[in-house]
């Protein structure tokens, strides 16, 4: 039986208490905490850095997944890793050296995959499988919180579970974009495992009702 992870995005969290909002969210059910960094020049917005994922580390036991929205990416890898980061992806078109940066992350102690933009095809992973622990399909344009989930991902998550399932591999299988009570099923039967969601969750007051209503739609 698949284990589904969710994976709530801070980028929707308050900032002016991060450290309650981390607290919360992971005792209101949370597997994963999603990470985003964004640095105004990869994509049109600007977050947070090592220095925050440090500060929230002691609150959080679970896994942090840091989701790489910068380019260049190299030099700040290992700063997060040092941070705490258990997981680190990135978008293949912003390294000029993508399996030395599978690479790098995988040195430095964490987890390490790539990030797939609604018009980026998956034909990256070919030569670089064995160096791949997480596959992140966008299912919207990276930037910002709050949009609409593109359909258009739901095929190509399908095409990343046969080519995790062919490669005999244990790699989790994350979408990230406009995921939602009412579609995060759609999402699974594709053949995704872990569910990042931000506006979903952190714009509700109750998040375990939402964390809930999730899993409620994964086991039907
Ligand atoms: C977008 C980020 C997402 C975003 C998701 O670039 O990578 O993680 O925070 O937010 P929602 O769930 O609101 O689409
Ligand atoms: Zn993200």
């Amino acid at each position: 039986m698949t284990t589904f992870r969710i994976a709530p995005s801070i980028l929707s969290a308050d900032f002016a208490h991060l450290g309650e909002e981390v607290k919360n969210v992971v005792a209101a059910g949370a597997d994963i905490i999603h990470f985003d960094v964004m640095d105004n020049h990869y994509v049109p917005n600007l977050t947070i850095g090592p220095l925050v994922c440090q500060a929230i580390r002691p609150h959080v036991q679970v896994p942090i997944d840091v989701h790489l929205m910068v380019k260049p990416v190299d030099r700040i890898i290992p700063d997060f890793a040092k941070a705490g980061a258990n997981i680190i992806t990135f978008h293949p078109e912003a390294s000029e050296h993508i399996d030395r940066t599978l690479q790098l992350i995988r040195d430095n102690g964490c987890k390490a995959g790539l990030v797939f933009n609604p018009g980026t095809p998956l034909s990256y992973l070919e030569h670089v499988m064995d160096k791949i622990d997480m596959i992140l399909i966008m299912s919207v344009n990276p930037g910002f919180g709050g949009q609409s989930f593109i359909p258009q991902a739901l095929k190509k998550i399908e095409q990343a579970r046969r080519l995790i399932d062919e490669s005999g591999r244990d790699i989790l299988l994350e979408v990230d974009g406009g995921i939602k009570i009412d579609n995060i099923a759609a999402a699974a039967k594709a053949g995704a495992d872990t569910f990042v969601a931000g506006s979903a969750i952190f714009g509700q007051p109750d998040y375990k009702a939402v964390i809930d209503a999730m899993r409620t739609q994964l086991a039907a």
